[in-house]
């Protein structure tokens, strides 16, 4: 990393990205439910006007045609845009208008499952002779007449879902509305090439890479072992087994290479894994620094720790230690698919939360909403829309006060969860606001060498509930401090200078400081110029 650091950086090192949830952005033809439309709308909040959060790329979740079982990880067409969030031209239009500003664009490749109305699957599942029958795993029942293995399903349930018609079972990893795709034909790796093509044809920047560990399965489908007595940084895992034979299989690095080298004949073009799995194990997926897997795959121990000081510590020593020399760690602590932090951590954490999650070494991925501190929804009318309970974390954007919260002058398709609390409005032009730290640090990172792009040197023993490290490039050096506790801290630390100068306090503290007499109060963060 220490010499890496001094080539010009690529566009997403350092850099931060934003996650828009397309369905609950902003919605520009009032049906309720967000669209690129509405995106293009609001392309100031993230970057080229004043007050602008300054973010390098967006990503969007999917935006392609779906029913919905999955909210669009279910993909019926790889290379349409769903009706519901406009037309090819529209992307288009927001390609253009989000290049203008120097905001890149990321769309969300999903390829290890299909939606079971995609045309592959209606054709496979149509006869066992189809040409296409292999594009899926199909496996006659056990003895007994039940499914072929012991394999569960991330949302519970059997991974194999019998198929009358053809009187075989089909494997999906998730629900039984997304067949599995057999990566292990090479048609489907070239289907796949091809839809990436067309988008990067288009001027999309890159992708964000669903679920890749599933890619790739036991050819003798054996059954899963049981899960060991060991807590794993995950937890439990709920399936109650060791998932040996059908996730992070070797040859999914494979897949992972074939799906670089159609970046890479792009300029500039990135892929940013997504694989629940501990930073050992993501090291291979960044090709253990090898160059031929993706840039940047998300380093989740960090969003699945506790707020506890050693668990903190844990995720980012980790971090720091098992990345491969040259690649960077990337960071997020909420999306579409856990609790939002602000509810897990508690609200009057979320700015230390921001300040710890943007002066760490690597990239930062932001979930629309998390810059005005949005929390989950507690009690949502009606039946779920998602069976896995994940609704609460995709209310829409709050934009203004009003009922609607700027996002839809219709009905939205979620409930808006506290608009009059909670929104950009609201925060625009509060100096003290969640949103002004955000767009502070974020400039921050962007006008400090070492805070973009600095060696990460922890120190240990500052303080009780002290979190310390300093970022270092070709001289320039700074400290960063965050009390995560509920007490002043009066801080031990290491030689490095009298005296420093206040870059940036979650607080607003500013002026120079005297270090050996310094004190940091309760959820308070520094970055001190040394
Ligand atoms: C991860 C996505 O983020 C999640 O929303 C989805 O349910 C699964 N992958 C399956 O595609
Ligand atoms: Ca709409």
């Amino acid at each position: 990393m220490h010499d890496e650091a001094r080539r010009p950086l690529r566009w997403w090192e350092g850099a931060v990205i934003y996650q828009v949830y397309p369905r609950s952005f902003r919605d520009a033809n009032r049906d309720g439910i967000g669209d690129l439309a509405g995106i293009v709308e609001r392309l100031d909040h993230l970057r080229g006007a004043p007050g602008a959060l300054g973010v390098d790329a967006i990503w969007l979740s999917p935006i392609f045609p779906s029913p919905l079982h999955d909210f669009g990880y279910d993909i019926s067409d790889y290379t349409g845009v769903a009706a519901e969030f406009g037309t090819l031209e529209d992307l288009d239009a927001l390609v253009a208008a989000a290049h203008q500003r120097g905001l890149r664009i990321l769309l969300d490749l999903v390829p290890c499952h299909t939606s079971v109305e995609h045309p592959w699957f209606i054709e496979a599942r149509s006869s066992r002779h189809n040409a296409r029958r292999d594009w899926f795993t199909w496996q006659d029942p056990a003895p007994d007449g039940g499914p072929p293995n012991n394999w569960v399903a991330n949302f519970g349930g059997s991974s194999w879902t019998w198929d009358p018609a053809t009187g075989q079972y089909y494997l999906h990893s998730f629900y039984p509305e997304q067949p599995d795709l057999n990566w292990r034909n090479p048609a489907v790796a070239d289907a796949l090439h091809d839809a990436m093509r067309f988008w990067l044809d288009r001027g999309i920047d890159g992708f964000r890479v669903d679920a890749i560990a599933h890619a790739i399965k036991d050819t003798h489908l054996r059954d899963n072992p049981p899960a060991g007595p060991h807590r794993t940084l995950f937890g439990e895992d709920p399936s109650g087994q060791e998932r040996l034979w059908n996730v992070n299989r070797p040859e999914v690095h494979d897949v992972v290479r074939g799906l670089r080298r159609v970046a890479d004949a792009y300029p500039d073009r990135l892929l940013v894994g997504e694989i629940y799995t501990s930073v050992e194990n993501l090291a291979g997926y960044l090709g253990r620094g090898a160059g031929d897997e993706f840039q940047l795959a998300f380093d989740f121990e960090l969003l699945l720790a506790p707020w506890q000081i050693a668990d903190f510590r844990l995720a980012i020593e980790r971090a720091e230690a098992l990345h491969p020399e040259g690649t960077w760690p990337t960071y997020a602590l909420s999306n579409h698919d856990n609790p939002r932090h602000a509810t897990r951590y508690g609200a009057e954490r979320a700015a230390l939360a921001a300040f710890i999650l943007l002066t760490l070494r690597g990239v930062a991925v932001l979930y629309a909403g998390e810059e005005i501190g949005m929390t989950d929804a507690t009690a949502l009318p009606g039946p779920p829309h998602d069976r896995a309970g994940r609704d609460a974390q995709r209310t829409p954007m709050q934009w203004t006060a009003e009922p609607g919260g700027g996002f839809t002058s219709g009905q939205p398709w979620l409930p808006l969860t506290d608009p009059q609390r909670v929104s950009v409005v609201a925060q625009q032009a509060d100096p003290s606001s969640l949103l002004s730290l955000y767009r502070s640090l974020i400039a921050l990172r962007h006008a400090s060498p070492a805070l973009r792009a600095g060696l990460h040197r922890s120190l240990f023993g500052v303080g009780e509930q002290v979190l310390a490290w300093t970022r270092e490039l070709d001289g320039d050096r700074v400290l960063v401090v965050a009390n995560m506790g509920t007490r002043t801290e009066r801080l031990r630390l290491p030689p490095l200078g009298d005296r420093g100068e206040v870059l940036l306090a979650t607080g607003g503290r500013r002026g120079r400081v005297q270090l050996a007499v310094l004190r940091l109060e309760p959820l308070e963060g520094l970055v001190i110029q040394l």
